[in-house]
């Protein structure tokens, strides 16, 4: 019987979250900054999903202890600890999907462009081992400021001769998974059947939510819209003020971090319309990198979708966000071809 429960109990958590049902393929997931505060909640989220054969978790150090937690728990993957730079090249080879949650988090009164200095450096020696090791994975970019982060990590594949856009991912579906909640609270709907399109980028107002598409549709005044739309862009700053120096928000990005590691280990598997918001190299807008739904398939972003009809408040929003994108973009890769 307590088999059975356990059973249907990781059985409901995936379905309800989306996840597919088991596969025989092998598929290899290695989470940099595993030890880490979005790390261990990703790494248990990650060791439900059926999908996944390998779980490599890897840090600077503490991820042995976190590896042999975790591979306690009785599902399908094999996990392995890995910390410590010499330790990279063994946790990537033959990676599938590379998560990356590396890098130090906000405290209060810190904007995420206050983090460049550090997780650039970061971000840039890890996908240089990306290149190096496991040149074919998907790549999930967490850290932040990921609207620069994300130009850092093509630039330096560019560099290296292995970048394909198609397998590079800002993680946005934090937006996402907050615009979602926020709304159904609003329109009074259960929130498992809400769907909320958020585009742009992943820092303050260039984070923008298409409450005009959500679906199902609810009549909100021009009010709540702009609150709604405030709430979600400021969404991370109310977590990192909740918290009051102790980082930002960790659990809630491991849930989004698993959602959309599960779309892209679907997309992988031959699951047909996958389709989740995502930062990637775009033609949406005049901008080399724009967040916008993304069709996930076998190479990764197999179509990125346009941004649809906007009201006058979004395209007002959307011309707002472009010059601060614009920057951060461009502070990436200068990042890189200056140091
Ligand atoms: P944390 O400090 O708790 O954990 C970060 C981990 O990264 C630590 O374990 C640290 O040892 C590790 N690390 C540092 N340098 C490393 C390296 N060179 N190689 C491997 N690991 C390394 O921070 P956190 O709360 O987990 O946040 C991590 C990052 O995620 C931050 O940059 C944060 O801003 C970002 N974040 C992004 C989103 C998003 O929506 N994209 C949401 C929340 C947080
Ligand atoms: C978030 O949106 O929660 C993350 O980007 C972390 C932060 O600094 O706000």
């Amino acid at each position: 019987l307590r088999s059975a429960l356990r059973r249907s109990a990781a059985a409901s958590l995936m379905s309800s979250r989306g996840f597919a049902s088991a596969s025989g393929q092998q598929r290899k997931v290695a989470i940099l900054g595993a030890a880490g505060g979005i790390g261990q909640p990703l790494s248990l989220l990650m060791k439900l999903n059926p999908m996944v054969s390998h779980l490599c978790l890897y840090d600077i150090a503490g991820t042995p202890g976190v590896a042999a937690d975790v591979s306690h728990i009785n599902t399908r993957s094999e996990v392995n600890g890995y910390a410590g730079e010499d330790q990279l090249g063994a946790a990537l080879e033959g990676s599938d999907v590379v998560i990356i949650p590396a890098g130090v988090p906000r405290k209060p009164g810190m904007t995420r462009d206050d983090l460049f200095k550090i997780n650039a450096g970061i971000v840039k020696s890890l996908c240089e081992g990306i290149a190096k090791y496991c040149p074919n994975a998907l790549v999930n970019m967490i850290s932040n400021p990921v609207n620069s982060t994300v130009p850092i990590a093509a630039e330096i594949f560019k560099i290296k001769g292995v970048y394909d856009p198609r397998r590079l991912f800002g993680v946005t579906t934090l937006d996402v998974v907050r615009a979602k909640t926020f709304y159904a609270g609003k329109a009074n709907a259960n929130v498992a059947d809400v769907n909320v399109p958020v585009i742009g980028g992943h820092a303050g107002i260039t984070i923008l939510p298409l409450f005009s598409q959500a679906t199902p549709s609810a009549n909100l005044s021009a009010e709540e819209i702009t609150a709604l739309t405030k709430r979600t862009q400021d969404g991370g700053t109310e977590v990192v003020e909740a918290k009051a120096g102790k980082g930002s928000a960790t659990l809630s990005m491991a849930y989004a971090g698993a959602i959309f590691a599960d779309a892209c280990l679907k997309g992988l598997n031959g699951v047909p319309d996958v389709v989740e918001c995502s930062f990637v190299q775009s033609t949406v807008t005049e901008l080399p990198f724009f967040a916008s739904k993304v069709r996930l398939g076998k190479n990764g972003v197999e179509e990125v979708l346009g941004m649809g009809h906007l009201t006058d408040f979004e395209k007002q929003g959307l011309e707002a966000l472009k010059p601060e994108l614009k920057s951060s973009i461009e502070k990436g890769i200068s990042f890189v071809h200056d140091n």
